[in-house]
């Protein structure tokens, strides 16, 4: 019996006896050592660009990486390194994609293949929570099986393996383009240990309409805010021991929250900024923890507008005032300085009141600042961006194409997460949906003690239902996360396009993914 097989099983029969675990952890404070940290004193960071390496000569490829031609190629390097959370907290060890958390920032563009030889140079020998084989996913990615990070796809630590990302889009339909995508860990049983570890990461995807530059002189170009006024936001709590290391609670299958809430691995950072309009790439990138954002002025609360959702830009841009996401949902958006004076300080607060992994409490009317945005500058600054009023085309439902309906229902039974009643099982999937076709899924959560953020592979679903309703128009988009409640069954139009095999879906609270609430699809011809 390994390591694997050993902490699965003693998982499974420690939570398997009863529904303890869930009635005697209620209550209990959120994991995390209480610290008194000065707020704002680290600046945000920008996590690196993932650029291409050079080859090194007498490297071997897989055929199918041959295939593409002349490989756009990358190399990520998963290793034990230290990032620090705050000036004044001891560094923390953790698992690092090229030495950084976040990891770097893939950069794809539309009909570019990329190559990203991932090599693990993990400690084999590795003691504590966390399981080096490892496993990647290119979430939100149209790829093959091959490259989607199959739970039990894993690679041992010295040895290495090939992503192919084709940057292709489904029915050459380039309206199905995303925007903001993220990659992680997805080792079975351990992504939320690796995940917590470290090991995720953005991917940004460009073309010719959202071309990242704003000063493009193509007219159908749509020149949203671009280059340093372009910035990814990843959000994450964490908790940490006195030492600075990680606290993780391998028994805690609710999912775990922390009390020290993150922004790109910074504890209460801050962003000086032009007056001028910006685009931000939100996403919820913790382990159980939902956000609801407000921004504020003093006691003012500011507008902004959101441009995107998981699947890329939405067809208009949409003006709110709050915005909640749950886990792994990204959604972009703009906010514009340009009205006001130098000095001015603006906060971009968290809402929501969480102590445990099943559901928020509530939501606090001052929320918890998370990040401090400091104006700049004694005028308002050139701004060639625009943020037009038609975005991304969407494209439509086609019901023609809809030739099943199925249904999941999201619940929990002896500690263990359940699909349909039903824990992982890597040997059978729940459904075979046929090559070229749509199904609609009506998705619903049994009990109402917890949330479950709903993650299907490979394509981008519709919403078309929430809660007997129309959803709200940034739900309208292309989406890979649905955030369900027991209150909210969601009606889902999800196409199986292009590739053929096995493809997961899973609740994205990544304690509950690992506690089985994971199944699987395999498209068949
Ligand atoms: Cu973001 Cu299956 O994962
Ligand atoms: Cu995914
Ligand atoms: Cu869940």
């Amino acid at each position: 019996m390994n390591r694997r097989t050993l902490l699965t099983t003693g998982l499974a029969a420690g939570a398997g006896i009863t529904a303890a675990p869930f009635i005697m952890r209620k209550g209990i404070a959120q994991a995390g050592t209480p610290v008194t940290l000065t707020p704002w004193v680290d600046p945000l960071p920008t996590p690196p660009v993932l650029n291409p390496a050079n080859i090194i000569s007498g490297a071997s490829f897989d055929p199918r990486v041959t295939a593409f031609g002349a490989p756009n190629y990358h190399e990520l390097v998963e290793a034990e390194g230290f990032h620090q959370f705050h000036r004044d907290l001891p560094a923390t060890k953790m698992w690092l994609y090229n030495g950084t958390f976040p990891g770097p920032t893939f950069i794809n563009r539309l009909g570019i293949p990329t190559v990203i030889r991932r090599i693990n140079n993990l400690n084999p020998a590795h003691v504590g929570f966390g399981m080096p084989e490892t496993s990647m996913h290119h979430h939100g990615g149209h790829q093959s099986p091959m490259d989607d990070g199959w739970p039990l796809d894993f690679i041992t630590p010295g040895t290495y393996r090939d992503h192919l990302i084709p940057n292709i889009v489904p029915d050459n339909d380039t309206n199905e383009w995303p925007s903001t995508l993220w990659y992680h860990d997805h080792t079975i049983d351990y992504t939320a240990s690796n995940v917590y570890r470290g090991l995720a990461g953005m991917s940004l995807h460009f073309d010719a309409l959202d071309s990242g530059n704003e000063n493009d002189l193509n007219p159908a170009a749509l020149r949203l805010p671009s280059g340093a006024y372009d910035v990814p936001l990843v959000f994450r709590d964490v908790a940490l021991n006195a030492d600075g290391s990680l606290l993780f609670n391998q028994l805690d299958t609710r999912g775990q929250v922390g009390n020290l809430k993150t922004v790109n691995g910074k504890v209460k950072p801050y962003l000086t900024v032009q007056r001028r309009k910006y685009r931000f790439r939100l996403l919820a990138g913790s382990m159980a923890r939902e956000w609801m954002f407000r921004i504020w002025k003093g006691t003012t609360r500011l507008p902004f507008k959101i441009i995107a959702s998981d699947g890329g830009l939405l067809p208009a841009p949409v003006q709110v005032t709050q915005h909640q996401m749950g886990n792994a949902e990204r959604y972009e958006i703009i906010v514009d300085f340009s009205t006001f004076p130098a000095g001015t300080q603006i906060t971009l607060n968290d809402h929501l009141i969480q102590s445990d992994g099943n559901k928020p409490a509530g939501v606090s009317p001052t929320g918890d600042p998370v990040l401090l945005f400091v104006v700049e500058g004694a005028a308002a600054a050139p701004d060639p961006s625009r943020v037009p009023a038609v975005l991304r085309p969407l494209s439509p439902v086609d019901m023609t194409r809809v030739v099943a309906t199925r249904s999941l229902v999201l619940s929990q039974a002896g500690g263990i997460w359940t699909i349909n009643g039903l824990p992982w099982n890597p040997n059978v999937p729940l459904f075979q949906p046929k090559l070229g076709s749509a199904e609609i899924w009506n998705v619903s959560v049994k009990g109402g003690g917890w949330d479950h953020p709903l993650h299907i592979h490979q394509e981008f679903f519709r919403i078309l239902k929430r809660g007997g309703a129309t959803p709200q128009a940034w739900e309208r988009g292309r989406k890979d996360v649905v955030l369900l409640s027991n209150t909210t069954a969601c009606q889902l139009y999800v196409q199986f396009r292009t590739f053929t095999g096995p493809y997961v879906f899973h609740c994205h609270n990544l304690g509950h993914e690992d506690m089985a609430m994971m199944g699987w699809y395999n498209v068949i011809p």
